[in-house]
């Protein structure tokens, strides 16, 4: 069996290694990650390095190389409809196409997908069009003092500002949404939305389109600093609990969130929108219940990385079976265990500088010795043992399972204290929840 992985982030790094163990492993990648690089290199796979939203170029690449599956895992290629292309293909693929994913990638659209499905899951929001509707919009949101100002397309995580964390008050608020009004048109608007102050959760939906199965509930920590200070990231670790939720998540709260998933998926399947792969549905734990952030067509980076640790199936037969439209809730197996993730990343990491490339080391294997697993992200391998950063995103994961959460932990800063050395940070209170 030949599978395919097209990105390169450490979600991707995750989920190919789970697949290179049922498999013959390729990978299309925009840089060369050193975890995919070895696993190819150890199942026979190809590699090949280029734009990953280019769907020909992908379609090529799985043709000459006659694989059987290919998994299109991250948003940029989905939005890009990389999907559609490998379908026209003829090749059989798990992820949304890119009418699938503009739940994702249009959240305008994803907000009146939660009108028809669950309004009472929705925050009280106003899409603005034109600057000229602004002031009414953000008086109207920002009754208390507070607002979400959120561009409508892809923003990797960093787009959002709140008034209170990113922005000192409404006006600040107002003259970021203008910025967007201005220099995203192509957009075409930007959504105002009430701030819900209350502990967030994402749940990693599995889908064929039609069966759905619901992991435990993660954990990820956006902020770059500990304490949640700093500017936002794409996550800089993740978490789950053996009992699949979080002091401030009850079960029912959970079942909740997890109906919204299912009708979401429901509704895009009812609507023609291809949707394949993982339903990424971020919350907030209200005292009234689940209240919807975002829907992410595709896992989470880092969340993959705790699920992917988790997963106790051959995940090529999952992709085949999802790509049919055969999954069953029983195809997938995961681990009664807490799961940890933690990334390290360069010191300007989330500030929007240019980086140069930061060279460190990490003892691999040593890691799986301690049963920690190193996942690259952004970095290329120098020489053995020896890596740099590419550009400005988080350069590695150490990803851990045990029982309880803190022994994971325990586990993962262990491995990184004793295998990792230079110049890059992480969060020390991956893990600790917040009071609310
Ligand atoms: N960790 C956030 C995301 O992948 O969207």
């Amino acid at each position: 069996m030949k599978s395919l992985i097209v990105g390169h982030g450490g979600r991707e790094a995750a989920l190919g290694s789970r697949m290179a163990k049922s498999s013959s492993l390729h990978a299309f990648m925009g840089h060369a990650n050193p975890t995919l690089l070895d696993l190819a290199e150890k199942t026979g796979g190809k590699t090949a390095l280029g734009n990953v939203c280019d769907g020909k170029a992908v379609t090529d690449f799985a043709l000459a190389n006659e694989v059987d599956i290919v998994l299109v895992s991250s948003d940029d290629p989905l939005a890009n409809g990389v999907v559609d292309s490998l379908v026209a293909g003829g090749i059989k693929v798990v992820g949304p196409t890119k009418a699938g994913a503009e739940i994702e990638w249009n959240k305008s659209f994803s907000r009146k997908v939660i009108e028809e499905i669950s309004p009472e899951a929705n925050p009280r929001y106003r899409l603005v069009l034109d600057p000229s509707e602004l002031d009414d919009a953000v008086s109207e949101i920002g009754s208390d003092g507070y607002v979400v100002v959120k561009p409508l397309g892809l923003t990797g995580g960093k787009g959002v500002k709140v008034v209170g964390p990113h922005l000192a008050d409404l006006k600040e608020a107002k003259e970021y949404a203008l910025s967007l009004l201005h220099d995203a048109p192509r957009d075409g608007g930007v959504i105002i939305e009430e701030r819900i102050d209350s502990p967030e959760f994402t749940i990693q939906a599995m889908t064929d389109g039609k069966t759905v199965f619901f992991p435990p509930a993660t954990y990820d920590y956006p902020y770059r600093f500990e304490g949640d200070k700093g500017p936002g990231t794409g996550g800089m670790g993740s978490c789950s609990q053996k009992n699949g939720l979080f002091p401030f998540l009850t079960k029912d709260v959970y079942d909740q969130a997890c109906e919204i998933t299912y009708a979401a998926i429901d509704y895009l399947a009812k609507h023609d929108r291809h949707f394949s792969g993982c339903m990424n549905a971020g919350f907030f734990a209200t005292a009234k219940g689940p209240k919807v952030i975002e829907f992410n067509s595709r896992f989470g980076d880092p969340e993959a990385i705790n699920i992917m640790s988790l997963f106790d199936s051959d995940l090529t037969e999952v992709l085949l079976s999802m790509a049919n439209r055969e999954l069953t809730k029983n195809d997938i197996k995961l681990a009664d265990k807490s799961s940890m993730v933690i990334y390290l990343v360069a010191p300007e990491y989330a500030y929007g500088k240019s980086v140069e490339p930061k060279e460190f080391t990490i003892d691999v294997d040593a890691a799986l010795e301690m049963e920690v697993n190193v996942l690259f992200s952004a970095a290329e391998r120098v020489s053995k043992n020896s890596y740099k950063t590419v550009g400005n995103s988080r350069a590695v994961s150490f990803a851990a399972i045990d029982d309880e959460l803190e022994s994971a932990k325990l586990r993962v800063e262990k491995a990184i204290s004793s295998v990792f050395s230079g110049p890059l940070e992480w969060r020390k209170d991956i893990g600790v929840f917040p009071v609310r």
